[in-house]
Formats: structure tokens, C-alpha cells, sequence
């Protein structure tokens, strides 16, 4: 693992973040009827939220040396409630796994400071992960 690696590696994680945000925007605009509404109260903060995780990434890599890949993702988009909810689960599932491994990958390279930012992220998109598989067990109920 050398700097000019990590630097490729954040850059994928910070397109995985602004996709995130754009996706949580597009179905805060979009998701239907009442449960449409409690999925809107979970991602209204997280599209800041993911953003702000692009912008630690994003200053990281300039630290790195390197230049902040900010192009935009294409947004998949889903009709329904339960779709966008399972859909937004394997962003965060995934989110979780790239940020585990990365932290490992900041030790190697022995930059600590790195390690711990990428482990609160880590531990934050787990939150996530928990907070929309919550919503996936009791949307039925709605
Ligand atoms: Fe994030
Ligand atoms: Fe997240």
C-alpha cells in the first residue's frame, strides 16, 4: 500500500458517497404515500451526511497529494418504497465493507490519523445499515 493506491482507493469511495447522496435526494423527492414520508425522515439528514463524508475524503486526498475525483455517478432509481430501501441497505452494506477494509489498508500505510477517521465512517454507515434494515422489518406495518 503506497500513498498513490490510497489515493485511487478514496477517490472510489468518495464517488460511492456522492452516489449515496444523490440517491437519497432523488428518493426524498421522489418516494409515494406514508411510507414514502417515514423513508424521507431517515434520508433528509444523510444527504448532508454523505456529503460531508465526501468532503473529509476529498480533503484527504489532496493531503495525499492527489486530486479529488468529483465526477458524477449515474443514480439508479427504484418506483417503489420497499426497493428503495433494500437498494440503499446494499449501498450501506457495501459502504461498510470498503471502509473496514480501508482502515486496514490507512494502518499499512501507517497513517493512524487516517485509520481512526476511516473507522468513525465505517461505524456511521453501519448506523445507517441499521436504521434502514430497522425501517425494512416494520414497513409492513405502515
Ligand atoms: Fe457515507
Ligand atoms: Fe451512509
Amino acid at each position: 500500500m503506497d500513498e498513490k493506491k490510497m489515493i485511487e482507493l478514496l477517490n472510489g469511495d468518495i464517488q460511492h458517497e456522492i452516489g449515496a447522496a444523490l440517491t437519497y435526494l432523488y428518493q426524498h423527492a421522489t418516494a409515494p404515500g406514508l411510507k414514502g414520508q417515514v423513508l424521507r425522515d431517515i434520508l433528509a439528514p444523510e444527504i448532508p451526511g454523505e456529503l460531508q463524508h465526501a468532503i473529509m475524503l476529498a480533503d484527504k486526498v489532496v493531503s495525499l497529494g492527489g486530486k479529488p475525483d468529483l465526477k458524477v455517478p449515474a443514480v439508479k432509481t427504484q418506483e417503489t418504497v420497499e426497493d428503495m430501501i433494500t437498494y440503499d441497505i446494499e449501498l450501506e452494506i457495501e459502504a461498510v465493507k470498503n471502509y473496514t477494509a480501508r482502515a486496514d489498508q490507512a494502518e499499512e500505510l501507517g497513517d493512524l490519523g487516517l485509520k481512526v477517521q476511516l473507522e468513525n465512517l465505517a461505524a456511521e454507515e453501519s448506523e445507517h445499515r441499521d436504521m434502514l434494515q430497522r425501517l425494512a422489518r416494520n414497513i409492513e406495518a405502515l
